[in-house]
């Protein structure tokens, strides 16, 4: 039985999230390009209940979610705890998520509660790892405005909280990908909500997803401190078997739609914190794969360049991409519930058969 590598094209449900059909990103039916310019808690409600909120749901659901980044004593003590191990931090957002349930959250938590944690923890791990100090939500600010202060200490300017509302709103959901697929099949057990997140977090760890945004800026860093042609370093990468990290997509085979829309706030970000010559780098690596090899950039090419520019580490970055998408998995995650159906697909057995075992003697 024929069965595509990857599971390709195979469709394995249907949901009312969003869709890439015809290579186009919409949000319930909303195209990303219009989103683009929404407020991040717009797009938050819209992804949990298939339709905009009104003006008076938007202000009280955003100061829902403000007034919830708040992170319980114990969550803190374990944060300051593991969060300076010399682990990866995804590996201690992975620990941190299991662990955000306490007995009583796990089963009543409900989803702007687990989205305002895990934006506050991510936010503390990335201070904890500065050695800064642990900061509390300004409640005059917004969703995004907060966290860009919880996680660099400054304030954003109005022009810095629509570029990174945006770059979060594009991070939102993205169909069945590896790590909301993940999050589903947990889901579909009727495992609680901070079960399902951890499973997707690990995902989204690998470096064929989520861990891509890290490793292009490692090659951005590499071409530019070694002062590589980026074309040889392309072919050096293809001859060592090597994937051009933030190239190509399952879905978008002419460019994801995404990219288009992040490559302008990296240009104009770049410019604006002295980082040009990594822009150009990226001009010319896209070029030349575009031209050798028809690929080209996903969302996580771009991405790097942004959030090196905002003053984060590398090791971050797939962090970051986790406190956008739990937005999605959380949209995904309530509509497998809503399912009621496990997930559990069927396997094609092409392992030796007709064997028997004779006791402890050995083996004929
Ligand atoms: C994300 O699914 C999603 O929606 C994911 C995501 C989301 O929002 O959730 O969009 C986020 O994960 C983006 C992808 C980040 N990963 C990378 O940038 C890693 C580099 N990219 C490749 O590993 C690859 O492009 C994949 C895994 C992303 C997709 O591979 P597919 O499904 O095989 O399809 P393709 O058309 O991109 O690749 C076909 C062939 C490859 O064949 P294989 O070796 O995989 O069998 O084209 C070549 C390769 O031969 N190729 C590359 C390449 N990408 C594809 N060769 C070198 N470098 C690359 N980056």
């Amino acid at each position: 039985m024929e069965c595509p590598r990857g599971l390709a094209g195979v469709v394995v449900d249907q949901t009312k999230i969003s869709s890439t059909a015809g290579a186009h990103l919409t949000y319930a039916g909303y195209p990303i390009e219009e989103l683009a310019h929404a407020s991040f808690e717009e797009v938050v409600f819209l992804l949990w209940h298939t339709r905009l909120p009104s003006e008076n749901e938007i202000a009280v659901f955003r100061h829902q979610l403000v007034s919830q980044m708040v992170l319980p004593a114990e969550t803190v003590r374990l944060l300051l705890y593991v969060a300076k191990e010399p682990q990866h931090p995804m590996s201690i957002l992975r620990t941190t998520t299991s662990l955000l349930g306490t007995t009583n959250d796990v089963d009543h938590d409900e989803p702007p509660k687990i989205l305002a944690k895990m934006l506050i923890t991510v936010a503390a791990i990335i201070r904890i790892r500065a050695n800064e100090p642990l900061l509390e939500v300004d409640p005059h600010l917004g969703v995004v405005e907060n966290f860009l202060y919880l996680m660099t200490g400054k304030r954003p300017s109005k022009e810095l909280a629509r570029m990174f509302s945006t770059v979060m709103i594009l991070h939102a959901d993205h169909e069945f990908n590896a790590s909301t697929f993940t999050a589903r099949v947990v889901a579909s057990t009727f495992a609680d909500y901070y079960s399902c997140l951890t499973a997707a977090v690990c995902a989204l760890k690998g470096p064929l997803h989520g861990g891509a945004n890290e490793r292009v800026f490692e090659m951005l860093l590499e071409i530019k401190e070694q002062g590589l042609d980026p074309r040889e370093f392309v072919e050096d990468q293809v001859k060592q078997k090597r994937k051009i990290m933030g190239f190509g997509h399952r879905i978008y085979k002419n460019g994801d739609p995404r990219a288009a829309i992040l490559k302008q706030i990296a240009g104009k970000l770049a410019a604006k914190t002295g980082n040009s010559e990594y822009f150009e780098i990226q001009r010319q690596l896209a070029d030349y794969m575009l031209q050798r090899f028809n690929l080209h950039p996903n969302v996580d090419y771009y991405t790097s360049l942004i959030y090196h520019c905002l003053g984060l580490d590398k090791e971050v970055f797939t962090m970051l991409f986790a406190a956008c998408r739990t937005v999605g998995w959380l949209a995904h995650v309530m509509e497998q519930r809503n399912e009621n159906c496990l997930i559990r697909p069927n396997s094609e057995y092409v392992g030796p058969t007709d064997r028997h075992y004779l006791g402890e003697q050995i083996q004929k």
